[in-house]
């Protein structure tokens, strides 16, 4: 992976972890805001003109599954409180977004999505397909974009910078999660934690492989013969060793960028207009 896509990619990590806004941009200049509705997580990136992290804030909710809104006004709550704790951040109100949609979404729900952001008080500029955003980031045009998110595993195949094709599997974090809960018969929100703390991998990992390999093996079955390379994005790529477990499985060459998680929504800001 490109060192300049890991460094931008971790710049963006550092301003939602220090909510600390660089006294040297000038916010009349314009910024891109992005805004990323998932089913674990929503996310907000605002970005300056030159495509560089201002701030972002994140919160995770359950009100999106397998890319249809569940809960309609749980999500504008949660995308309402995000917006207004960056415009605090920011001293500006945030006005114009993009957004995105998940492959394989069915139009009724593209106006969902596009309604939960205007509901929350954005105008929305533009919407751009998921992996076509972590595509962007990644700096590629082809290959397939393996997104592995909570609910729902994307795989998209790109040529030219275009999806050639995608299926969305409904398998995810969610998945391992359950998986982990009932081995070591704790509830799904202990297991959730026992997941995202790294001291705990070795005893997790041997315990979602068989789930990881799955995935890896549904992968593998639906990209066709000249793909060169697997890129994976989303939450549950954060997982030490996944990309190995891919590798393995598919015989195809896979690249993990840092933090994993963060990709697709900073690509939604880059499209913004
Ligand atoms: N460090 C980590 N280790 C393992 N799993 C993680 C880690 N961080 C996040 N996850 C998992 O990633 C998932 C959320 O990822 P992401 O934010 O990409 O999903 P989403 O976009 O909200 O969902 P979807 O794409 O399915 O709609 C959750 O299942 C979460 O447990
Ligand atoms: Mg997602």
């Amino acid at each position: 992976m490109e060192q300049c896509v890991n460094a931008l990619i971790k710049e963006l990590e550092t301003k939602i972890l220090t909510e600390e806004i660089d006294s040297s941009y000038d916010l009349k200049l314009g910024i891109k805001v992005g805004v990323d509705l998932g089913t674990s997580n929503i996310v907000i990136v605002v970005l300056d003109k030159n495509d560089q992290p201002i701030t972002g804030a994140m919160e995770s909710a359950k009100v999106v599954r397998d890319g249809i809104v569940v809960d309609f006004i749980g999500a504008v709550k949660v995308l309402g409180r995000l917006k207004a704790q960056l415009e605090q951040r920011l001293g500006i109100q945030l006005e114009e977004a993009a957004t995105a949609i998940p492959p394989g979404i069915l139009p009724g729900n593209i106006k969902v999505i596009t309604n939960v952001v205007e509901a929350a008080g954005f105008v929305v500029t533009n919407v751009v397909e998921e992996p076509v955003a972590a595509a962007k980031v990644l700096a590629i045009s082809d290959g397939a974009v393996v997104d592995i998110g909570g609910g729902t595993t994307g795989i998209s195949v790109l040529k030219n910078g275009e999806i050639l094709y995608s299926v969305d599997e409904p398998t995810g974090g969610t998945h391992l999660t359950l998986v982990l809960s009932g081995s070591m018969k704790v509830e799904f929100d202990e297991a959730e934690k026992i997941k995202h703390q790294r001291e705990s991998h070795p005893l997790v990992f041997p315990i979602v492989r068989p789930v990881l390999e799955k995935m890896a093996e549904i992968t593998k079955r639906n990209i066709i013969k000249d793909v060169k390379q697997i890129y994976l994005v989303g939450g549950t790529s954060c997982m030490d060793g996944i990309e190995e477990v891919f590798q393995k499985y598919t015989a195809i060459y896979t690249i993990k960028p840092y933090n994993p998680l963060l990709v697709t929504p900073l690509g939604i800001a880059m499209y913004a207009k």
